[in-house]
């Protein structure tokens, strides 16, 4: 049974997690009332932690593709695209992808973790070295980590000591690869995409940005902080996800590179899985429509983000570097975030509980995503209920000591 021995360091977790009241990671939403409101315990929650950006996920339109495809297409595909063939709205979607980001290629992969992983192992192998953000996503270090290549991490977002790896590298440099991130979903700040870029330019590397937190969110079309920054046509592969802005599931990469193309032919967490259902890929080809055709849906979004981040600095909370519509306020120590998570449960605001070692540095936060679809209403909400839960901690810790 020693197999089963293992398992004492979750049960651990799980028992340090449940001893604030609810396990943050067991929450049950009973029934989904919005974009930005659920039943939780029977009580009405307002959803701030969902990364629905645009809100699109009870948008009439999304929804009647999502039907129409299950009626006219059925359930499912039954089975990976290189066995059982492509639907013809996948490669439809591939195109409009690749489109919407200005490069001939692009593949759609099942989900944005697949994305990465089927990019990365295709891309990279041992002996290949690979220059990763410390913050980077699990996703992304997986890939690498898959890919047998020669793990170098940057400190997060820092071109000093980016830069000193590629120094390090010699002549490596020019075969490697540096990835990062568009917009960080933690602390909600964007990558220095121009200096990366100078660099990537100086030392001849190749450069690879997750867009999956910035599609929909940044740039004048909506494409991320690559284009936000002017730099889209600098960058060597975009990976990005359908779960967010899109509302739906899978992900991407797109490429200038016509190499893209032959990814097909080796990836394995493209080969060996099932392709998304035909409501899905229905679905996010109209949210893609919807984030091209109404740009108001972002002003909103901002406006809401921007609504958030001033308030809890007036309220003196300490919040991320940058306003962005991830909004994360730093608590001190696991065991106040944890009561602090769940006295905003309790008071009917879902938020994301993020404590070491699943933060990025040692410290805990409370993360907050803004949705498009978040009413004025639900933003002051927000702030009122973290007030008070700050108030109720404040005063209990005043009690036990
Ligand atoms: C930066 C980044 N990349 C990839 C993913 C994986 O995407 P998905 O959850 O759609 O598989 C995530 C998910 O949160 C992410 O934050």
């Amino acid at each position: 049974m020693a197999l089963l021995e293992k398992f004492a360091a979750a049960a651990a977790i799980r028992e340090q997690l449940q001893a604030g009241g609810h396990d943050p990671t067991q929450v049950v939403i009973e029934r989904i009332i919005s974009p930005t409101e659920g039943l939780v315990e029977g009580r009405h929650t307002i959803l701030a932690g969902t990364n629905n950006y645009l809100g699109l996920t009870f948008d009439p339109a999304c929804v009647e593709a999502g039907r129409n495809a299950i009626r006219e297409q059925g359930t499912g595909t039954t089975g990976s695209r290189m066995a059982n063939g492509s639907f013809a709205a996948h490669t439809a979607l591939e195109q409009e992808l690749a489109d919407f980001y200005q490069v001939p290629y692009g593949m759609v992969f099942s989900t944005g973790y697949a994305a990465n992983l089927g990019t990365l192992t295709a891309l990279l192998k041992k002996g290949d070295a690979v220059l990763l953000d410390a913050d980077a996503h699990a996703s992304l270090y997986d890939g690498c980590q898959m890919s047998g290549a020669d793990i170098f991490r940057f400190r997060h977002n820092d071109l000093v000591s980016l830069e000193k790896r590629l120094q390090r590298l010699g002549e490596r440099a020019q075969n490697c690869l540096i990835i990062t991130e568009g917009l960080y979903s933690v602390m909600g700040d964007c990558a220095p995409l121009v200096e990366i870029v100078k660099l990537k330019q100086q030392y001849g590397a190749l450069l690879l940005v997750d867009e999956a937190h910035s599609l929909g969110v940044y740039g004048d079309h909506g494409c991320g902080v690559a284009e936000a920054q002017g730099v889209m046509d600098q960058v060597d592969f975009f990976v990005g996800t359908f779960s967010k802005s899109l509302g739906a599931m899978g992900g991407f990469c797109v490429s200038p590179h016509a190499e893209l193309e032959l990814i097909r032919y080796v990836s394995r967490p493209f080969i060996f899985t099932a392709s998304s259902s035909p409501s899905i890929i229905a679905s996010t080809h109209e949210a893609l429509r919807q984030l091209k055709a109404r740009p108001e849906l972002r002003e909103t979004l901002w406006r809401n983000a921007r609504r958030l981040y001033e308030g809890f600095k007036a309220h003196g909370f300490e919040v991320g570097p940058e306003l962005s519509p991830v909004v994360a306020v730093r608590l001190s120590g696991k065991e106040l975030a944890l009561s602090f998570w769940n006295r905003l449960l309790e008071n009917g605001v879902y938020t994301n509980l993020m404590i070491p070692p699943a933060s990025p540095d040692q410290h805990s936060y409370i993360r907050c995503s803004v949705s498009a679809a978040h009413t004025e209403q639900q933003v002051e909400r927000i702030i009122e209920v973290f007030v008070g839960a700050n108030l109720f901690a404040n005063a209990t810790t005043v009690f036990r000591e």
